[in-house]
């Protein structure tokens, strides 16, 4: 339909504001059940987990040394200016659907739907990596009271070696820790958002007391020569698809170094994002999803900061355990009770994230459903009783499983950054656009330093893109190319937009 002169400018068709806000009102909808310190909660519990638990052992151990507390201030930073486009955007149109219904309202349908399905990547193969997190931890801990998993059931086929840069396969079957907590999310998640909000409140004071004992008993074990060297594989580690640009390669290729660190535990910060997908549940969502975003980000800052500061002081970062670097840390330095207590709360920890995570794709289904992008009878099916889009967190929840099962944390961990940088990309990119075109638009909060900071928020998150290892680039352009062709094949020919304006 090339001659079509609807076709393109459908594509770039935007959804009114009004629309969306009169949308919110209607029938079908989510309960408000949430205030901003459930908000706070939220991203607290979707922030900590199994980036801090677990990766910053292989990132200090392989890429970063000791200067991974850098690569948590570049992380950190390049994730508040994120924020703060993502605050300005989830005030404005506080309904479920995050950066998809900003995409929507500002660059129009194609964009929204790449981002929407951008997201679906995000959250879908984080969970599937916060998943195979929580096995390790959950090994560690249990494996303190003589339970054992057999081998062949405790992780993945294959495994990362970064000295040859290829895939070894490690022996095992699968790992059914990590898919069974991926049934038992699922089966919460059906139930209901009141639930898992205070499920979630509980887990979230567990993990914060557990790294607030980190800090404040790991300082007294720091030896500061364990800082020296501090960046032994060099301060950057850029690659332009597979050119190097800047530092040093691992014996794949892949960029090793302060910046490669930064890109790899960026994972860390990840979760935040998800507070504005919650936006349609929230009690005042103006004034309480910009302060659950901003303080929740802010609080893990410092936390991840802290934490790294003492473990890599605690240990030479040559010697960090890489499944379970925290509570190894504790063992190290002869305080086996500490790892058993580090280890549990580290379980509680990152099943909150898996929580959140797998909380927030079923809704941006959901809200690309509702405008006809997805099939409703699945995707935009609100149970009756629980009003939780449960078919499609059923769904979720087995592609979560089976990537949990079968997949390595590191190949996993490395393609939900891209995904999620890209989505960044988008949302900063679009406060820009929409500042130009509507000025007139309510914005109950403003990011501030337009253009300032949206600007290097696309720069920040564009060079972390570029210290991920090059595979992870085919790999995002792959999921892409699925999308567009479920786009031309179906939700281009059912939007809701497309079909009143004919
Ligand atoms: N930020 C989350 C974690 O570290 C995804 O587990």
């Amino acid at each position: 339909m090339a001659n079509d002169p609807s076709t393109s400018s459908q594509l770039f068709a935007r959804k009114p504001l009004a629309l969306l806000l009169e949308e919110a009102k209607g029938e079908n909808r989510l309960r408000r059940v949430l205030g901003p310190v459930q908000l706070t909660a939220l991203g607290i519990g979707a922030i900590i987990g199994a980036g801090i638990f677990v990766a910053t052992g292989a990132a200090a151990h392989n890429i970063a040394g000791p200067s991974l507390m850098l690569s948590y201030v570049i992380a950190g930073i390049t994730c508040i200016f994120a924020a703060l486009c993502y605050a300005e955007f989830a005030a404005m149109v506080p309904v479920a659907g995050s950066a998809y219904t900003y995409a929507y309202a500002t660059l129009g349908e194609l964009f929204a739907w790449i981002i929407g399905w951008d997201l679906i990547l995000e959250y879908g193969v984080s969970s599937a990596a916060v998943a195979t997190g929580w096995s390790a931890y959950f090994q560690s801990a249990v494996s303190k009271i003589g339970i054992h998993i057999p081998k062949i059931l405790s992780e993945s086929p294959w495994k990362y070696d970064p000295a040859t840069g290829h895939f070894a396969s490690t022996g095992a079957l699968f790992n059914l820790p990590a898919i069974v907590i991926v049934v038992i999310i699922t089966a919460i998640l059906v139930k209901g958002i009141q639930e898992s909000a205070t499920f979630n409140g509980v887990m979230v004071a567990i993990k914060v007391a557990a790294v607030l004992f980190v800090i404040g008993v790991g300082a007294f074990f720091i030896n500061t020569t364990n800082w020296h060297p501090f960046a032994p594989f060099g301060w950057t580690g850029i690659s332009f698809f597979g050119h190097r640009v800047a530092g040093m390669a691992d014996g794949g290729g892949a960029p090793i170094g302060t910046m490669a660190g930064a890109a790899i535990i960026f994972f860390a910060y990840i979760g935040f994002d998800s507070v504005s997908t919650h936006a349609e549940e929230a009690k005042n969502p103006q004034r309480d999803v910009p302060i659950g975003i901003i303080v929740s980000l802010l609080v893990c800052t410092v936390l991840y900061i802290a934490v790294v500061a003492v473990l890599t002081g605690m240990v030479k970062y040559s010697n960090l355990d890489i499944a379970a670097p925290v509570s190894d840390a504790f063992k190290q330095k002869g305080m086996g009770w500490a790892e058993g207590l580090i280890a549990t709360a580290g379980v509680s920890g990152i099943t909150s994230v898996l929580l959140v995570m797998m909380l927030s794709g079923p809704r941006v289904f959901l809200a690309m459903a509702r405008d006809g992008l997805l099939p409703k009878a699945t995707f935009g099916d609100v149970h009756p009783k629980f009003r939780t889009p449960w078919k499609s967190t059923m769904l979720v929840g087995t592609f979560v499983g089976a990537l949990a099962g079968f997949l390595p944390i590191d190949a996993l961990l490395h393609l939900a950054n891209i995904g999620t940088l890209l989505a960044f990309v988008i949302v900063c990119a679009a406060v820009l656009i929409m500042r130009k075109k509507h000025p007139e638009a309510e914005r109950p909060f403003r990011c501030p330093w337009v253009p300032f900071v949206p600007v290097m928020g696309v720069l920040s998150c564009l060079m972390l893109m570029f210290s991920l290892p090059v595979a992870n680039w085919w790999r995002l352009i792959a999921w892409l190319a699925l999308g567009f062709v479920i786009y031309f094949a179906y939700g281009r020919r059912h939007s809701v937009m497309r079909n009143q304006s004919a």
